[in-house]
């Protein structure tokens, strides 16, 4: 399929969603997908709100884009942080780095830093979007552009599903979309700064993503299983 025809897949459902769908929410890591996505909600179907996790471990870099991408687009982006009670006892009680100790450490500080506040961000919504693709990984052979999010109790809609990565820096350099600068230093997937790390020639696109951990288990709860729309 061409770009130019996902392109149009894409905001057709983009219309389909905030008409049927509303409220409907766009969550926004900032990532190179994500930036496709906030081109495309701002320009045709901008009753999507969207909003963005700030863990608190966020790199610089795209602190500075998320400044940038309100300036440009001229829109408001909401942000959720992490509820302070639990990360003060989880940090005082594990360290300020505890994700390295272990898998379950990791795993319970992306759900105080991400899993908990997305609860909060999708509470009373219709439908959320992600910029999910499934090249990226093998916990995402099997998603599709529409799903139902039995966790959470809504639609969940990944309207980038079937794009390559070639797809989304195509649109990027076509559309003049601004991006994370970590991208052009070797890191195609940008999460937490202590989390991420650039990969290196002929490394998986998630590789630099809890690069301690099996692929397999690469994900920080977001997105749990493939649920039937
Ligand atoms: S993760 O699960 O490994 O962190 P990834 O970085 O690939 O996910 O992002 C997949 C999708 O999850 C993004 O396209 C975005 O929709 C959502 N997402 C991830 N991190 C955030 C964040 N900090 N804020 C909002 N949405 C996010
Ligand atoms: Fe914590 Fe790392 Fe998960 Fe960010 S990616 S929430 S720092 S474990």
């Amino acid at each position: 399929m061409s770009l130019e025809l996902k392109i149009e897949n894409a905001k057709s459902l983009l219309n389909h969603i905030a008409s049927e769908h509303s409220p409907a929410v766009f969550a926004n890591s900032l990532g190179a997908e994500d930036m496709v996505l906030t081109d495309l909600i701002a320009k045709h179907a901008p009753s999507i709100g969207i909003f963005s996790l700030d863990t608190g471990r966020l790199p610089q870099e795209t602190y500075d884009l998320m400044k940038q991408v309100s300036k440009y687009y001229g829109i408001r982006m909401q942000v959720y942080f992490p509820e302070r009670h639990a990360l003060e006892a989880f940090v005082t009680e594990h360290g300020v780095n505890a994700f390295y100790d272990s898998a379950e450490l990791r795993k319970t500080c992306c759900q105080i830093r991400k899993v908990e506040p997305l609860r909060r961000a999708l509470s009373g919504k219709q439908a959320w979007l992600t910029g999910l693709r499934r090249e990226q990984a093998p916990t995402r052979q099997n998603l599709g552009a529409a799903e139902w999010d039995a966790d959470n109790g809504l639609h969940k809609f990944n309207p980038l599903i079937e794009w390559t990565q070639i797809d989304v820096w195509s649109y990027i350099r076509e559309f003049n979309v601004p991006y994370n600068l970590l991208h052009d230093r070797s890191y195609p997937s940008i999460g937490c700064a202590p989390c991420t790390r650039a990969v290196t020639a002929g490394q998986d696109i998630r590789a630099g993503r809890w690069w301690w951990e099996a692929p397999e288990s690469k994900e920080c709860g977001l997105h749990k299983r493939k649920e039937v729309a």
